[in-house]
Parts: C-alpha cells; sequence; structure tokens
C-alpha cells in the first residue's frame, strides 16, 4: 500500500519527504521489510523531481531508518524504536449511558480449572467439515459475485433453520418467518429497534441476562427487573405498562431452571391482555439432558406475541455470530428493515455453509455427540458438588443447557469473595451477583463447555477448599 505523503507546508519537499517517511517508521504505520515505493513513482506521484526523493531515501539509508540494494528497492530495517500512534484524545462525550463501563472482558488468561459460564467447547465443533463446507462457499462464483445479500438472510438457510428449530424445539415457522442475525445479540438489538422509544417500560427476569438489559437500556427503555422463583418469571408482578417482557424459559439465565407449563400460558394470556412484546430467548435448549421439553412460548402463541431468539453461539461456536429470530408477520418487514440498517446481512459465505451443516445432518451429528460428552460433564459435577459441598451449596434443578446454579446454604456467605477466592486457586467459578440488578441472593453458576470431565473432580474439590477458608 501507497504511504500517503502530503507536500505543501513550505517546508523544503525532499526534506518533507524524509520527514514523513520517517515518522511513519517511527509510529509503526511502517514496519521492518516494508518496501518503500519505487523512488522513480515517488517522484511522479507528488510532482516532484526524482532526485528529490532519492535525496529523502539516501538520508533515511544514513540514519539506519531503510537500506537499499540496486534493483532490490528500498526497505525498513529492524531496529528503530517505535511509539504507538494514537488518534487524539478529544473531549466529545458519548450520551449518559455508555459513559460507564457495560461489558466486562473476559480476555484474560484462563484458569486451569475453569468453570466458565456461556461457553461450549471449540474442541467438540466439527471443524474438519466446516473447512471443507466453507472452503466450497469461497470458490469463484459461489459468492454472489460480489453483490450485497438479502438482509432477513439466506434463502436456504432460513428455511433449513425453520425446519431444524421445528424438529428440535417445535417452533411454528416458515423460511419467510425466519430472520439470520448477527448471534442473539443482535436479534434482541432488532427487537429493541422496532419496539422501543426512549421510556418505554420492559420488563426482564431478576436475575438475568445483563447484555440483554443493557441493550434496552441504551435504546432508553425502562428496564424493570421481575422477580424469578421456581416457576420461572412471577407474571403477577410484572409491571402493567411493560410493551416488552424478555424471558429465557428453557433454561433462565443464569438459575437454569425452566418455567412451569401454567406460567407459559399466564404470560401469554398477560400479554394478550396488556398489548406487550414477548421475546422468548431460547439461547441453549440444543443440549437437554432428561424429560420432555416443554412447549416453547412461540408455539404456545395463538396471538402473534412472541419474538422468538435463537443461536448457534451455544450449539456450535460463538465466534460464528450467526443466530435468528422467529418473528410475527406484523413485524417481520420492520426487523428485516432493522437488520439491513445496522449492518446488511450476515456473511453469505457462512449462511451457506451453516445451511449445509444443518441440511447434511452434520449439526444434529454433533449435538448428539456434543449431549453426551456434556452430559458426562454435567453429571460428574453434580456428583462432585454433593459429595464435597452437598451441605453448603444447593443446587438448583435443571435438565438442559451447558451450566448449573448453586445457591449458597449460609447466606451470610460472600459468593463473589468466594469466587475471587477460587480464582487464586485458579478456579473459575461465577458468583450470580452480577446477574442481579438488586438484592442479590449468594450463589455461583458453574459451566462445563471450558473443563474436561476428568479435572471435573479437582476443581470442585479446590473450590470447597476455598468455602473452607472463608474470610
Ligand atoms: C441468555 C443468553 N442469551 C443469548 C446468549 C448468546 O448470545 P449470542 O448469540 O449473541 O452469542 C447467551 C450467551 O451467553 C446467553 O447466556
Amino acid at each position: 500500500m501507497g504511504v500517503h505523503i502530503t507536500l505543501g507546508s513550505g517546508a523544503p519537499l525532499g526534506q518533507e519527504i524524509y520527514r514523513q517517511l520517517r515518522e511513519a517508521i517511527l509510529d509503526g504505520r511502517l514496519r521492518e521489510g516494508d518496501a518503500l515505493p519505487a523512488s522513480r513513482e515517488l517522484a511522479a506521484s507528488l510532482g516532484v523531481s526524482r532526485n528529490t526523493v532519492t535525496s529523502a531515501y539516501l538520508r533515511l539509508g544514513a540514519e539506519g531508518f531503510v537500506s537499499g540494494h540496486a534493483g532490490a528497492g528500498t526497505h525498513v530495517s529492524g531496529g528503530a524504536a517505535t511509539r504507538r500512534r494514537r488518534a487524539p484524545a478529544g473531549d466529545l462525550e458519548p450520551l449518559p449511558f455508555w459513559r460507564r463501563p457495560i461489558f466486562a472482558s473476559s480476555h484474560g488468561p484462563r484458569p486451569s480449572w475453569d468453570f466458565e459460564v456461556g461457553v461450549p467447547d471449540a474442541a467438540l465443533f466439527p471443524w474438519v467439515e466446516w473447512r471443507r463446507l466453507v472452503a466450497r462457499e469461497l470458490r469463484p462464483g459461489r459468492s454472489l459475485g460480489g453483490r450485497y445479500a438479502e438482509a432477513a438472510g439466506h434463502a436456504g438457510l432460513r428455511a433449513a433453520i425453520a425446519r431444524h428449530a421445528g424438529i428440535a424445539r417445535s417452533v411454528r415457522a416458515g423460511e419467510e418467518d425466519v430472520l439470520v442475525t448477527s448471534g442473539a445479540q443482535q436479534a434482541l438489538d432488532l427487537a429493541a429497534r422496532v419496539l422501543l422509544a426512549p421510556g418505554t417500560c420492559v420488563a426482564v427476569e431478576e436475575p438475568g441476562y445483563p447484555p440483554a438489559r443493557a441493550v434496552f437500556e441504551s435504546y432508553g427503555a425502562r428496564v424493570v427487573p421481575v422477580r424469578v422463583d421456581a416457576e420461572g418469571l412471577d407474571v403477577e408482578a410484572l409491571p402493567s405498562n411493560a410493551r416488552l417482557v424478555y424471558v429465557t424459559p428453557s433454561h433462565q439465565f443464569p438459575l437454569g431452571t425452566a418455567m412451569s407449563l401454567p406460567r407459559r400460558l399466564a404470560l401469554l394470556a398477560w400479554a394478550e391482555r396488556h398489548g406487550a412484546a414477548l421475546v422468548e430467548d431460547d439461547y441453549d435448549s440444543e443440549f437437554r439432558f432428561d424429560g420432555r421439553p416443554l412447549e416453547p412460548l412461540q408455539n404456545l402463541d395463538r396471538a402473534g406475541r412472541v419474538i422468538y431468539v435463537g443461536t448457534f453461539s451455544k450449539v456450535l461456536l460463538p465466534t460464528l455470530r450467526v443466530g435468528f429470530l422467529v418473528a410475527p408477520a406484523s413485524l417481520f418487514p420492520a426487523l428485516a428493515a432493522a437488520k439491513a440498517m445496522a449492518d446488511w446481512h450476515v456473511p453469505p459465505e457462512t449462511q451457506a455453509a451453516l445451511q449445509r451443516l444443518v441440511d447434511d445432518g452434520l449439526l444434529a451429528r454433533h449435538v448428539k455427540r456434543a449431549l453426551r460428552v456434556y452430559r458426562e460433564r454435567r453429571e460428574r459435577l453434580l456428583d462432585s458438588l454433593e459429595r464435597r459441598l452437598g451441605g453448603a451449596f444447593q443446587v438448583l434443578a435443571s435438565s438442559a443447557g451447558l451450566h448449573i446454579a448453586t445457591f449458597l446454604s449460609d447466606r451470610r456467605l460472600d459468593a463473589s469473595a468466594l469466587a475471587r477466592r477460587a480464582r487464586a486457586a485458579n478456579v473459575g467459578v461465577q458468583a450470580l451477583a452480577p446477574f442481579y440488578a438488586a438484592a442479590p441472593r449468594a450463589g455461583l453458576a458453574l459451566g462445563v463447555g471450558s473443563i474436561t470431565a476428568s479435572r471435573i473432580d479437582e476443581g470442585i474439590r479446590r473450590l470447597a477448599a476455598c468455602v473452607g477458608t472463608r474470610r
């Protein structure tokens, strides 16, 4: 790439070319081994004599910034102490919502016994098949010839998702009801865009999924947390002016419990009475360990009140960034327009490869295999918790998903401090407190996506030792 040089500062031309190239080397825009433009070409493009450029190159060479060999061009030498180039700080301010840190970063080193919540095991992902399918889509002539694609998604993938969600979750949808999104998070964002005005009341579960709460607040909604009990969201406690209710009925996040059928029916009846939309986030229920799953709200809905949200983040990988929503016809065009406005569409190559993964039965095969692995991990985790921490922890009933939640029997114990002590002992567990908007209940969530079965018991032994050393 040609380095950008601007003349006209009034300084001698050779000196200006020298200064700007030296600057580019010092701030790292030009790196060791990069070629400087041929002196003849640079001279022509700047409208200066070739001698002017060569004098600048000679000076850079004499100072050790570049070296040149006849015929091989001039290249940046190593060893220059570079300093980082930054954009000016400025004093522009974002709106108040954006002034606080919103998402805590979890990119640090992973603990050796890692019970991280919300991630699948990347080692189980069908890498070989995926590489083959993506490579096929990258062949000339396959990728829409570089044109923009349909915002609602690749027709084949939409149809595959409708069938897959229909079979696996009894979601009632045809291809035209499915919108492909960049993960569940974007589905929530699109729902918020088309349904919320500043000040609109939104009800979320307490405890609940903070990124959902954050996206609604970012559009100026007034978010009201509503208590979750053993049957799910307490419908009686919903504020009557809520226009949107966000729920995770299959596997409540983070407690892991399933919403009972009477609660599901009560919630649907409430939404009809109050003219509210329900956003049903079904993020990880492909992994079901026992019992028959209850019908999703989307299937029970007769009034077109439910936006069903699914994702491939747990069942495959979060880095794919593919999710979807199934919306009532009354909302679909607006949601598809919002998707186009946000980022046009998910990369078509990813969508087409994913369609093949679903249609060729590879996804179903992967789920079956991963389910066996996760089932074993989950059983070991439950067994180990019972043996080592049975008195101290109360495990919450759940039959699906990649994590379980526990309450600490001794309510005076500080679960966040326990999670910190565990981290110091190289064990990663998640306190429940950050998932509560108010008065948190002491507890921990433990995932099975990042730890192999053989390491689980030692991880829990170490965790139990931390409980013993309460300070
Ligand atoms: C409740 C809930 N919804 C959705 C997601 C997945 O989001 P995405 O599809 O944007 O990766 C997660 C991931 O942790 C989650 O816990």
